[in-house]
């Protein structure tokens, strides 16, 4: 059975107090919108539409950059949550099969529960998600009868026995597309809050004779930011989640506490991170790495038996083949290295290739950007890079070749040649010591006043 995802996200989130749309504020370095398209993702949805209103560009922007199949569609005016649907309903005309709904503010619900839900569909016409409430607060409650979900009274409109019940409904709602439509267009909006409920479709169904059920999830999957403080505990969440999870799958990490991942953070098992360690969006290590202490690392790649840091910065399109080492005070971007090579201190290789084998001395540079365009170096392998080389790009060192400590490499340097690229030395006898007199025996005049 086909599914269409329905993303409502046009709310203000006026709690925020930011310019920016609630939706799009960031856990793990990916929009809150992201983390609710991703949860759906393995259930392969066929159609996936974007409800959007305040900020709908921004909203639009974030959701076509992470899918390019999604449509946005505006709800100018936010009724509620029915109206909101029902502003999917025209992108969606034709299509055959479930319509999942989410909430662009929800970002934790796990995919295996969303496939909970729409097995469950086999049985019902409509299928809610809910969750025991420590703390039901306003939450709609979802009033049972056995296995079969009566009706969701909202808050507002809830006598106290209803207020009593703590199964809560978090707002995901599986139903056939073209019933869903259909109920949502029979709703009202004569309540508390006079907005056009969602959750009323549930009473119409059942009177129509079809037939409602609740699956429910943790509370913790259900958790809505509505205010920087729930962000902030939303992020906190998501690095518990990703820490235990890594470790589950053999990384060892000594302060897990102190190691921050992206949303799409992926290490493989038997790789140690050492403490205070950042994963930015876009990173891959392969097992048996060690990523020492204080690196940042972002849309990078790297392989087995690398060695990274400590104080190491890795930035995008940095690709390191197996066993490469990047020392202490180095920055790597838009680089690949080959298997074994080394940047081991204080260095910067941007837009290179370096060979298998490749040794950059410390205090070296790819001087890639003359202040208008950026250029390639490229390092042959086995080629060693003295001490403080200024690599000027584009430029290319042979295979096999040295540069001299020093050098200012303007020039290709061809295989297995030494280039030295610094101005030759000159020995004068015994003009140290001279000099060393004739500065002590002028201080001496200083501290006595004479000058
Ligand atoms: C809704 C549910 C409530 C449930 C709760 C879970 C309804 C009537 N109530 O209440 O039963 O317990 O969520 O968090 O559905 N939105 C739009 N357009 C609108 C209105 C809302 O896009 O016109 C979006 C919001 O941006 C938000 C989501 O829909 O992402 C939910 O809206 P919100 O106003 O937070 O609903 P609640 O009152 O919390
Ligand atoms: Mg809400």
């Amino acid at each position: 059975m086909s599914i269409a995802l329905i993303v409502l996200a046009a709310g203000k989130g006026t709690r925020m107090k930011s310019d920016l749309p609630k939706v799009l504020h960031q856990i793990a370095g990916a929009p809150m919108l992201v983390h609710a398209l991703r949860s759906a993702a393995p259930l392969e949805p066929e159609r996936v539409v974007v409800v959007a209103g305040h900020g709908a560009e921004a909203v639009t922007a974030a959701a076509t950059d992470h899918d390019d199949t999604a449509q946005v569609v505006l709800q100018t005016e936010q009724l509620g949550t029915a109206h909101a649907v029902a502003q999917a309903g025209p992108a969606l005309d034709g299509f055959d099969g479930n319509a999942l709904i989410l909430y662009g503010d929800t970002p934790f619900i796990l995919p295996e529960t969303l496939e909970r839900m729409v097995a469950a569909r086999a049985q019902h016409d409509l299928v809610v998600l809910g969750f025991e409430a420590a703390d039901p607060g306003r939450y709609g409650r979802l009033i049972m009868e056995g296995d079969a979900l009566a009706r969701i009274v909202e808050f507002k409109d809830a006598t106290e026995q209803e207020r009593a019940v703590t199964f809560c409904n978090s707002g995901v709602i599986c139903a056939d597309s073209t019933l869903l439509f259909d109920l949502v267009a029979a709703v009202g909006n004569d309540n508390a809050s006079g907005e056009y409920y969602l959750t009323d479709i549930i009473q119409i169904a059942r009177a129509r004779g079809l037939s409602a059920t609740a699956v429910a999830c943790d509370e913790a999957e259900t958790l809505g930011v509505n205010s920087r403080t729930e962000l902030a505990a939303a992020e906190a969440l998501f690095q518990a989640r990703a820490r235990s999870a890594a470790t589950e799958d053999g990384v060892m990490m000594m302060a897990p506490d102190t190691v921050y991942f992206s949303f799409d953070t992926v290490i493989g098992g038997d790789t140690v991170i050492e403490p205070n360690v950042v994963f930015a969006p876009g990173v891959t290590v392969e097992s048996g790495a060690r990523i020492r202490a204080f690196s940042h690392l972002e849309g990078c790649h790297v392989a087995r038996g690398g060695v990274i840091g400590p104080y190491a910065r890795l930035r995008p399109g940095t690709e390191l083949a197996e066993d490469v080492r990047i020392g202490n005070f180095v920055e790597i971007k838009n680089a690949v290295l080959d298997t074994g090579a080394k940047v081991n201190h204080l260095s910067y290789v941007g837009d290179a290739d370096l060979g298998a084998g490749v040794n950059v001395g410390a205090g070296s540079v790819t001087c890639n950007y003359d202040g208008v365009m950026k250029h390639r170096t490229i390092i042959g392998a086995q080629a060693f890079i003295g001490s403080g080389t200024m690599l000027v790009a584009p430029v290319t060192v042979g295979a096999g070749a040295m540069t001299g400590s020093g050098s200012v490499i303007t020039q290709d340097v061809p295989d297995e040649a030494l280039a030295l690229g610094r101005a030759p030395q000159v020995n004068k006898p015994g003009l140290a010591r001279k000099l060393f007199e004739m500065l002590k025996s002028k201080k001496a005049k200083r501290d006595k006043g004479d000058v």
